[in-house]
């Protein structure tokens, strides 16, 4: 596209998202931020004037992917420009544009542009300089500045189903982790900001919301009268907007369960009964080394009171294997605390170490089989878990959010409370309601479902 087309023309914009729901939640504001300046999203790199890599720090594998993905983008960029259809502009943004941008520069030349998680609103300002120079390189450093300010409330949303980040960065520095220094210290959004977002989101169809943050239930955003609010606070006045009708968090902590937001487990009904808290490992001498700040019975006890709470909650969580130091026995110590707790779904990783990091230098460091074999027994049990919950639940009649149509027979997607997908027939004319689901059935990673009836206009929200 030339210089002096109309400024109306549309300039194609791919985007690539890897990591975390936050990352998620930031790519859709970047697209928000560009749409003004002429920017359209293509499903396509090949072509696109300007590719956007929302990137990934947490392990190696999903750091390295960037600089393999960048090799790639400057062929396509080479063949763009020999068809004569101009520049592309490569950007790389998120977690190891904060952590690495001085090394993405020199080893990736071909970028054009490195901008961390709190500096993306300046983007259509650096875009615009970027594309005028053809190529110069601008690094944005570390910016607590509120860059929240900067973004819109309105929001560009197509299903029936968000994210919205509350609170970003992580004070707690577990030893393996990276996240403290990419994302900075915690900081929460105030109430209001927050409340209007939700409200533009649910005045445009959005049923149900995932509250996001680094540690979610530390929040304490402002309330207004200069005093701090608490997650069960934030979530009780969310309750209050129209339309919005099921609310989630992620990710927790376990040392920031507190007694307040237990309890809205059981008062509110309008939170899912679905709760992501991640424990790592089920060693005391593990959980020690990895700085959790918290024991391995504190945590089946704190498990005990919430689902006291609310006997309908079930758990996910996240589990680390192959943590430096970690014998046979710290991580049958994990499998058995699984066995305890019992999982609705979790997610496990083999440990990486990460620069910087003080886990990355401790002595230890397990044999690459050993951690191999214990993940692949780790998430055996897990999914072992996981159909159990799911065959529970054959028979029962749980409320389902229509999200899109199925392919055949007027079907329509949806998900149970606890983020499983659910196939209805004759259920085309659900989407955005939420309806009672008879399941009767197991698909391969989801449950079929039966509609008790057929729902007038009149019946639907
Ligand atoms: N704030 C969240 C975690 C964010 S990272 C929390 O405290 O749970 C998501 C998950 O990635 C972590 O829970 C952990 O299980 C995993 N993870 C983080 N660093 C890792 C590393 N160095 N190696 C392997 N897994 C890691
Ligand atoms: Fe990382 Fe620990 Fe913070 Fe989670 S709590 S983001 S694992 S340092
Ligand atoms: Fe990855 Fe950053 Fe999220 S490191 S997990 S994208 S906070």
């Amino acid at each position: 596209m030339s210089e002096t087309a109309s400024p109306a023309a549309l300039k194609k914009l791919h985007i690539k998202t890897y990591g975390c729901q936050m990352n998620v939640y930031d790519s859709e504001r970047m697209v928000d931020l560009l749409r003004p300046l002429g920017y359209a999203v293509s499903d396509q790199a090949d072509g696109a004037d300007l590719v956007l890599l929302n990137t990934c720090h947490i392990r190696e594998k999903a750091a390295e992917k960037v600089y393999s993905e960048i090799g790639r983008l400057k062929e396509l960029r080479g063949e763009k420009e020999a068809r004569g259809e101009g520049r592309m502009t490569i950007a790389v943004a998120g977690c190891v544009a904060q952590a690495e941008g001085q090394e993405i520069m020199n080893r990736a030349p071909a970028v054009d542009l490195v901008i961390g998680p709190q500096a993306y609103h300046q983007l259509p300002e650096l875009i615009a300089r970027t594309t005028r120079a053809k190529g110069e390189r601008l690094s944005a450093d570390f910016a607590p500045e509120d860059k929240f300010d900067a973004l819109s409330s309105e929001r560009h949303v197509t299903g029936v189903t968000a994210f919205l980040t509350v609170q970003e960065g992580c004070d707690k520095f577990c030893t393996f982790c990276v996240v403290p220094y990419t994302r900075g210290a915690e900081w929460s959004r105030p109430v209001a900001s927050i409340v209007e977002e939700a409200r533009s989101l649910a005045s445009k169809g959005v049923r149900e919301v995932t509250l996001l943050g680094q540690n979610v239930n530390a929040f304490n955003g402002d309330d207004g009268t200069g005093q701090e609010s608490t997650l069960p606070r934030l979530m009780e006045a969310l309750s209050e907007i129209p339309g919005l009708d099921r609310i989630r968090y992620t990710t927790s902590h376990p040392n920031d369960m507190t007694d307040e937001l237990i309890r809205a487990h059981a008062d509110n009904p309008k939170l899912m009964p679905y709760l992501h808290l991640p424990v790592q490992s089920g060693s005391d001498k593990i959980l020690r080394a990895m700085n959790r700040k918290h024991g391995r019975q504190a945590y089946i006890d704190l498990i005990a009171r919430i689902k006291a709470a609310n006997p309908r909650l079930a758990l996910s969580g996240d589990f680390i294997v192959g943590f430096p130091g970690e014998t046979d026995k710290d991580f049958e110590d994990t499998m058995d605390l699984i066995r305890t707790v019992g999982y609705a779904s979790a997610f496990s990783f083999k440990y990486s170490k990460r620069p910087g990091t003080p886990a990355s230098s401790m002595p230890g460091q397990v044999d690459e089989a050993v951690a191999d074999a214990r993940l692949k027994a780790l998430q055996a049990l897990i999914i072992e878990q996981q159909q159990a919950f799911k065959a529970e639940l054959v028979g029962q009649t749980i409320d389902v959010l229509f999200e899109k149509l199925g392919r055949h027979n007027q079907q329509a997607i949806g998900r149970s409370p606890w983020l499983h997908s659910v196939f209805a027939e004759d259920a085309a004319h659900l989407i955005g309601q939420i309806v009672p689901v008879k399941i009767i059935g197991l698909g391969n990673n989801s449950l079929i479902g039966e509609l008790e009836k057929v729902y007038a206009k009149e019946e639907l929200a």
